[in-house]
């Protein structure tokens, strides 16, 4: 290993929502005695330092002392372009691309673009919340469609159940691939029935795929996209370099809208609220990341499997705890229904006892009851630091 994700960097009083501003949010919602001294391994971003390249690239943008207005060059749109291109075999045409400050708020201008108040989004729970926060404060009625637990317990789709939401007059379905929690990468054969449902409902297929580049073992991304019959539907797909190369505080995601007609309402709305492309800084350490960030991503993808796999070996030894190896991404949904402590039990168990802080389950939806989410990108001696404290949690 070249790059060293064994360092650990202080985050505190750095404005880091994971690491600050977590105090305020878990205090607002439990009772915690001792918030300074709780291990936060909550929210989706990494204590790994950024790709050299990215700070680099950055670094000499500020060399140059004027910040003016500022467009996205076509060498960053072509560094997306082969990134996709080299890592998922999915040639995305540059013109597609429309540029966003985040790929929730992009599925809010989507969603905004192409509904009414009162139409109908479907979603697939346990989901990443905004996919119901933002379609309800858009005044969306969400559907939402359980998945199933195969006897691996790893989510499954029930398409019947989901042609029955469909029946019922859906505008949009919001897909999260990999899915979020959970960590699934969907199948070719999965991704085909999604497809073909939306193209016989008239669905709009909205498909976040933030997750993509961190995909572990033998699973392989599909871009929704890419797969059979995908042409016959109405796909729009949000993708980021923010999760893949911890970089959301830079702010960066992209639509790729490869319909021109549905690009074209993207783009009406998008001028309508005003919204710019990203900022110069964020475009500079975008276009580096997109040429020169494989490696990076690589090892980091090796390091946190490691984390994943020590996690598992040891919570699994405790009497009602499951680890779910994720497919992809570093966050691990962990299963304590067996424990049968309730989600308050645990929560106070985490937060007092074991001074822990992790994602409950029913944030997810109710469906996510029972189930944890832990953050592994960070340095293996934060995992055991922080698997020590859930088994205090738990003694
Ligand atoms: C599925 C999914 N979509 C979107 C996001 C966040 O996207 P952004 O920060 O670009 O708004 C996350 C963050 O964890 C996520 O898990």
């Amino acid at each position: 290993m070249t790059i060293s994700f064994d360092e650990i960097y202080e985050r505190r009083n750095t404005n880091s929502l994971k690491w600050d501003k977590f105090k305020e949010r878990y205090r607002a919602k439990y009772a915690v005695e001792d918030i300074d001294n709780v291990l936060p391994m909550w929210v989706a971003d990494m204590d790994f330092a950024v790709p050299q390249v990215a700070i680099d690239a950055i670094k000499e943008r500020l060399n140059h002392p004027i910040f003016g207005y500022s467009y996205i060059s076509d060498a960053c749109k072509e560094a997306i372009q082969k990134w996709f291109k080299r890592r998922h075999n999915w040639h995305i045409n540059k013109e597609a691309l429309i540029f966003h400050s985040g790929v929730v708020p992009a599925i809010a201008t989507i969603l905004e673009t192409f509904t009414e108040p009162g139409d109908k989004v479907c979603i697939s729970t346990p989901v990443y919340p905004p996919f119901f926060t933002i379609p309800k404060g858009l005044k969306l009625e969400v559907v939402e469609c359980d998945l199933v637990e195969s006897e691996e317990h790893i989510y499954e789709y029930d398409f019947e159940k989901l042609e029955e939401a469909f029946k019922s007059g859906v505008k949009a379905y919001v897909l999260c691939s990999p899915h979020n929690p959970g960590g699934v990468v969907w199948s070719k054969d999965t991704l085909e029935k999604l497809v073909q449902l939306c193209v016989q409902y008239d669905v709009l297929l909205i498909s976040d795929e933030i997750h993509a580049d961190i995909v572990f073992d033998e699973y392989k991304h599909i871009p929704t996209m890419t797969v059979e019959g995908a042409d016959k539907a109405k796909i729009i797909a949000c993708i980021a370099p923010t999760k893949t190369f911890n970089l959301a505080g830079l702010h960066a995601a992209m639509i790729v809208a490869e319909n021109v007609k549905l690009r074209n309402a993207l783009l009406r709305n998008k001028a309508a609220h005003g919204l710019d492309d990203w900022n110069a800084l964020a475009a500079a350490g975008v276009q580096a990341v997109y040429e020169k960030g494989d490696e990076w991503l690589d090892e980091m993808i090796q390091y946190v499997a490691k984390n994943i796999q020590y996690l598992e070996q040891e919570l699994n030894q405790l009497d009602g705890i499951r680890v779910i190896r994720p497919q992809a991404s570093y966050l691990v949904w962990v299963d304590y229904r067996g424990t049968g402590l309730s989600e308050e039990e645990m929560m106070d168990r985490l937060l007092n006892k074991g001074k822990l802080a992790l994602e409950p389950g029913t944030k997810y939806s109710e469906a996510g009851r029972g189930f944890l989410r832990i953050n592994l990108a960070c340095p293996f001696e934060t995992v055991k630091d922080g698997v020590e404290r859930f088994k205090k949690a738990l003694s």
